[in-house]
């Protein structure tokens, strides 16, 4: 569904965080029948970062929150909601948005976590954008995590090439002046018959009827993904374009979750992006599920080539298989 948006809501600050332990290609090489070349033409990534020994995702967490706060200064004492998205908490509960709030000292809070895999970090940004309109809340943090290496099967050579670690939070708060908010546009769509195509199951061994590996890894059928991807996500992007009254061209920045550098260009090709708007951080970073779109905005917030003003089409998709997506002003 497209939605034209009302919205109070502005971005204050961005901070993201991976990892020092840093897998290349030629890692994987001596792990699985690969190759640097058939992994950079296939997918153009070309290093990701995971956890070490002893680490958490809730440790990504806590990176990517300090980052933010050094950099805008902002205090986190008077945020009013956590939003974290993950499908890799390190405890299902208490929820990672719960250990943010003790962490950080925050009192009088709501905090929660959300599972939309890969399009967990704009479906928290729809949310946080619906509760500021609710007049109820002022300041929103949103963070996107995952911590994918730990649910990577190396044995498997079809998926354990795409996956990285990495995590990327951002406040949201309510126009001071109570005038026009940033998020201008969202739409969402979910297609639950696709399911079974990637999945990662502790404990269900089916799907209507397809059954389930339920050895806690992701399991993926790459190219009915990749065909999902192409084609659905392509036409969803189109409608939010659409409902927004702004076409690719009007638009200054396309932040696709980075799944495969080939789905970004075909999904610019199919959208009207040029690719030189599309902001990848895929090489250094793989697939990083909900931090990705966070990850792949900042370097861009951070070498300056987005700013103040420009206007973003950010897009998450994979796992449900579900999609979403916003169109926003950058405030900061
Ligand atoms: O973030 C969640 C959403 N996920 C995605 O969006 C992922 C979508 N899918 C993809 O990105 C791609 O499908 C993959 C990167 C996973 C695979 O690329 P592909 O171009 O679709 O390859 P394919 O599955 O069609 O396989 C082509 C060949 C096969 O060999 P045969 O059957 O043609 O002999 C595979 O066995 O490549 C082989 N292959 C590999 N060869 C070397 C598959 N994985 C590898 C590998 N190294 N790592």
């Amino acid at each position: 569904m497209t939605t034209t948006l009302q919205s109070n809501a502005c971005v204050t600050a961005i901070g993201t965080y991976v990892p020092g332990h840093i897998i290349t290609n030629s890692d994987l090489e001596k792990l699985v029948d690969t190759s640097d070349e058939w992994i950079v033409q296939r997918t153009g990534i070309r290093e990701r970062r995971a956890l070490s020994q002893g680490e958490g995702a809730f440790d990504l967490v806590v990176g990517a929150v300090h980052n933010m706060t050094e950099r805008y200064g902002i205090p986190l004492d008077d945020v009013d909601y956590i939003i974290v998205a993950t499908s890799t908490p390190d405890t299902v509960f208490p929820s990672m948005a719960a250990r943010i709030q003790s962490r950080f000292g925050i009192s009088g809070c709501g905090a929660v976590d959300l599972q939309a895999a890969c399009a967990g970090f704009t479906a928290a940004l729809q949310l946080g954008n619906a509760l500021l309109l609710t007049g109820i809340y002022r300041k929103i943090l949103i963070v996107g995590v995952d911590a994918l290496t730990t649910v990577t099967d190396y044995t498997d050579r079809t998926t354990c090439i795409l996956f990285g670690d990495g995590a990327g939070a951002m406040l949201l708060e309510r126009a001071s002046s109570g005038g026009g908010g940033c998020m201008l546009a969202s739409y969402s769509d979910t297609d639950g018959s696709g399911g079974h195509h990637v999945y990662l199951s502790n404990s269900a061994n089916r799907i209507d009827e397809h059954e389930l590996l339920d050895h806690g890894k992701i399991v993926q059928n790459g190219r009915e993904v990749y065909r999902w991807a192409v084609s659905h996500v392509s036409e969803g992007i189109r409608k939010l374009m659409a409902g927004s009254g702004m076409d690719a061209e009007q638009l200054n920045w396309f932040v696709p979750h980075n799944a495969n550098q080939r789905i970004i260009d075909a999904l610019c090709e199919r959208t009207g992006f040029r690719p030189e708007q599309a902001l990848s951080s895929i090489s250094r970073y793989g697939n990083t599920s909900a931090a990705s779109i966070p990850l792949a905005l900042d370097d861009a917030v951070k070498d300056g080539r987005v700013q103040s003003g420009d206007t973003l089409l950010l897009y998450g998709f994979g796992g449900g298989l579900t999609q979403a997506g916003v169109i926003m002003r950058w405030s900061l």
